[in-house]
């Protein structure tokens, strides 16, 4: 009950929120919004069949973990959980509090584990809770950390009532060289049974997937 409350209110604050991490990217980031075509998964955006492929995601209770496997089954490639040296709190109350504020200060936390061969990658599938409206500040630093020029994002987040919020703009501010593709967004406790909703994602996306 105490959860369903708390969701409730952050959906509502996530209206009025001014969110730090805007206001920095805002500062900082030039670079094309991608297309619309490729948004919608047009043919700028499909990738070679040889492209090698990365699901890359960041999950607190496990929701986001659940669809990032389900569409590694469908989709292939390595799969790879973005960790923060410093583990979030497990109490709730504490969690929503400390992510509040590192999106109000655009805070970074360090990563505890680096992705093989992410040079080679040409299409990543990036999974998230929606935190405040937007990505969780660690896949902030992923994007941060990484060259995502001339690659395919193609974002997924698991949510209770705010979708993909404003994420999806905000991986495109901070990855200027991208492609972004149209984003799926599944209600944290459908994470189970996204099996049918991740390949009408894959599909109206238009990108492959295994035999
Ligand atoms: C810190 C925090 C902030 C959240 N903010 C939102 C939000 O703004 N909108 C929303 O719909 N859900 C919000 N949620 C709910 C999560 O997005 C949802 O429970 C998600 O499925 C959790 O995924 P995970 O199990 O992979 O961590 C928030 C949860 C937490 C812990």
């Amino acid at each position: 009950m105490k959860r369903l409350v708390l969701s409730f209110l952050l959906i509502i604050m996530d209206l009025f929120l001014s969110p730090g991490l805007q206001a920095q990217q805002n500062a900082t980031v030039q670079g094309p919004i991608s297309s619309s075509a490729a948004r919608t998964g047009g043919s700028k955006a499909k990738p070679a069949p040889e492209s090698r492929v990365l699901v890359v995601y960041f999950s607190y209770s496990g929701n986001t973990r659940e669809v990032a496997r389900t569409i590694h089954n469908q989709v292939g490639g390595q799969l790879f959980e973005i960790q923060t040296v410093n583990p979030y709190p497990r109490d709730y109350d504490a969690v929503v509090k400390q992510a509040k504020q590192e999106l109000e200060t655009g805070y970074r936390p360090r990563l505890k584990n680096q992705v093989a061969d992410f040079a080679t990658c040409q299409v990543v599938y990036l999974g998230y809770p929606n935190w405040w409206g937007t990505m969780p500040m660690p896949v902030a630093t992923f994007l941060s950390e990484h060259d995502f020029s001339g690659k395919i994002i193609a974002p997924f987040c698991t949510h209770e009532g705010s979708r993909l919020g404003r994420s999806v703009a905000d991986i495109q501010k901070l990855c200027p060289g991208a492609t972004v593709l149209e984003g799926l967004a599944i209600r944290g406790r459908d994470a189970k049974k996204a099996q049918g909703d991740v390949s009408a994602w894959l599909r109206g996306i238009q990108m492959p997937v295994r035999k």
